[in-house]
């Protein structure tokens, strides 16, 4: 299958909505996914008619359901530790985008998958999806981050529970400790996705901007310079165009034209 094909990309209105498309394999990250997936996300960075990203997985069964095993079966341990550098570089770049980025998560999110949305800011799943990191049944451990940003959306017992374990978390179970944000029946996933990212999207854009820069900065920080940078924004914002139309039409009980300036 030629490299373009193994990843689709649909632009909707300022929305580019990536989709994973190997369903025979679940959606597994293989090299040439890697390698489309690097291009995509170097489009949605330089491209300023994309303002917001979706990720999915083709077909009814999977969003990702993990890198690909028959690819990391013979790996070396310095290709092992290429393989998550490349990986883990990749789904920091689209976690620091710029722009809004929602997982539609409409099936097994395992492995890669798990880690791939959680690298995106916000994560739909369709109720019948499943979650995990399954790698320690492998013998091996998360590379693209997993071990990182789980503690980080769940916190560090729930983390442990889901890391070494590699069961299953049902779409019910992730919602409720967070490591999902709704959760939908699975014909609507896509839909809802698309309406909570243009939700998004109609408000300031810089905002949008920082309030995602400040918790990925803040998250890492102490709470003292995480207060800092906070303010820092704060003001800066105070400079835009945008904070003084949305702060107009509120006063004038209008709905506010954001210009992203
Ligand atoms: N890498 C490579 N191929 C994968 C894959 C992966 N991560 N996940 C699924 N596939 C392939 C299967 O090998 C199978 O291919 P085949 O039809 O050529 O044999 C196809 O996708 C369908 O998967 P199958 O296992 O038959 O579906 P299932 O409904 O019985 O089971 C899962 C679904 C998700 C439970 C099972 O595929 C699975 O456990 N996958 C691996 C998950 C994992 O460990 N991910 C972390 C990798 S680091």
């Amino acid at each position: 299958m030629p490299a373009q094909d193994v990843l689709l990309l649909d632009l909707r209105d300022g929305i580019a909505v990536v989709t994973v498309n190997r369903p025979d394999k679940l959606n597994a990250l293989n090299d040439e996914v890697f390698a489309a997936l690097a291009g995509v996300v170097a489009q949605v960075e330089a491209d300023p008619a994309i303002r917001g990203v979706i990720v999915t997985g083709a077909g009814g069964k999977a969003f990702v359901a993990g890198a690909d095993i028959a690819e990391l079966a013979g790996q070396t341990p310095a290709g092992a530790e290429a393989r998550a550098r490349r990986g883990q570089g990749l789904f920091r770049r689209l976690e620091r985008c710029g722009k809004p980025v929602v997982a539609a998560v409409n099936g097994f999110a395992l492995g890669g998958g798990c880690e791939l949305a959680m690298a995106c800011h916000l994560r739909v799943a369709a109720r019948t999806a499943r979650f995990g990191q399954p790698e320690v049944k492998l013998g091996i451990l998360p590379g693209y981050g997993g071990t990182v940003r789980l503690p980080r959306l769940v916190g560090r017992g729930r983390a442990l529970d889901i890391l070494l374990t590699g069961r299953m978390v049902d779409a019910e179970e992730a919602l409720r400790i967070g490591l999902c944000d709704r959760v939908v029946e699975p014909e609507a996933v896509l839909a809802e996705a698309e309406a909570l990212l243009r939700g998004i999207l109609a408000m300031g854009p810089a905002a949008v901007r920082q309030v995602i820069e400040a918790v990925d900065a803040g998250c890492t920080a102490g709470i003292d310079d995480a207060l800092a940078g906070e303010a820092v924004r704060f003001g800066l914002l105070a400079g835009t165009e945008d904070m003084r139309e949305g702060m107009a039409a509120f006063l004038a009980k209008r709905p506010p034209e954001f210009r992203g300036r």
